[in-house]
């Protein structure tokens, strides 16, 4: 529930001055049904995001998939979340593995970026060729030209509607060389 809607309940709905002690989800909606999905990505759409590749590897195999949905928690500890398409079977391996590395990508990387999208045909056993890995604490691969990469320990997963959210305590964090970002925008890579 956005402010606008809890605003509402309280003012509108003859809730009472209390009613910020009810918890969100059991508050009536009293609001329109959800706003429409196209409408929503043509927002995303104007909404700029570092584009990251976030990386795991279970029983030998590896696992990269290009995200822009992904960011801070805290700096204390240090924690970062990744939302991930829940509808991709290969996206399971994330679960079952319990690490993640987050690498931010530099321009250069848009290739990079574009593979493990899988926009540009290179098949999932050749992703990884395309970039040298390293390991750090956890043994997840991480760019070793990346921006900054994350190397995380998976601490909690929330599954919100089509996609689930992983949480990560950042155990260790590797620094590439300083690079301009890439950016995706206006349903397009951009860089910064
Ligand atoms: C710029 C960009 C950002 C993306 N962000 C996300 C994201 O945040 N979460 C997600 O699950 N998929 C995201 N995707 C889609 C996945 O990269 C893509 O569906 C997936 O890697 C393809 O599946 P495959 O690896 O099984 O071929 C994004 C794709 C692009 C090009």
């Amino acid at each position: 529930m956005d402010i606008k809607r809890l605003l509402h309940h309280i003012l509108v709905s003859n809730a009472g001055p209390t009613a910020y002690l009810t918890p969100f989800h059991e508050m009536p909606l009293t609001d329109q049904p959800f706003l429409d999905p196209v409408l929503y990505r043509n927002g995303m759409a104007r909404y700029a995001g570092h584009v990251q590749v976030v990386t795991t590897e279970f029983e030998g195999v590896s696992r990269g998939v290009t995200v822009t949905a992904a960011c801070s928690v805290s700096d204390n500890p240090p924690s970062v979340l990744v939302c991930l398409n829940g509808s991709n079977a290969n996206n399971a391996v994330f679960g079952k593995s319990g690490v993640f590395a987050l690498n931010s990508l530099a321009a250069h990387h848009q290739p990079l970026a574009m593979a493990f999208a899988g926009l540009s045909g290179v098949p999932l056993g050749e992703r990884f060729l395309l970039g040298d890995w390293v390991r750090l604490v956890t043994g997840a691969p991480v760019l070793a030209d990346a921006v900054v990469g994350f190397d995380c320990r998976l601490t909690d997963i929330k599954q919100v509607s089509t996609h689930f959210v992983m949480f990560g305590e950042v155990k260790a964090i590797h620094f590439g060389p300083e690079a301009p970002s890439l950016i995706y925008l206006d349903r397009g890579f951009h860089t910064l």
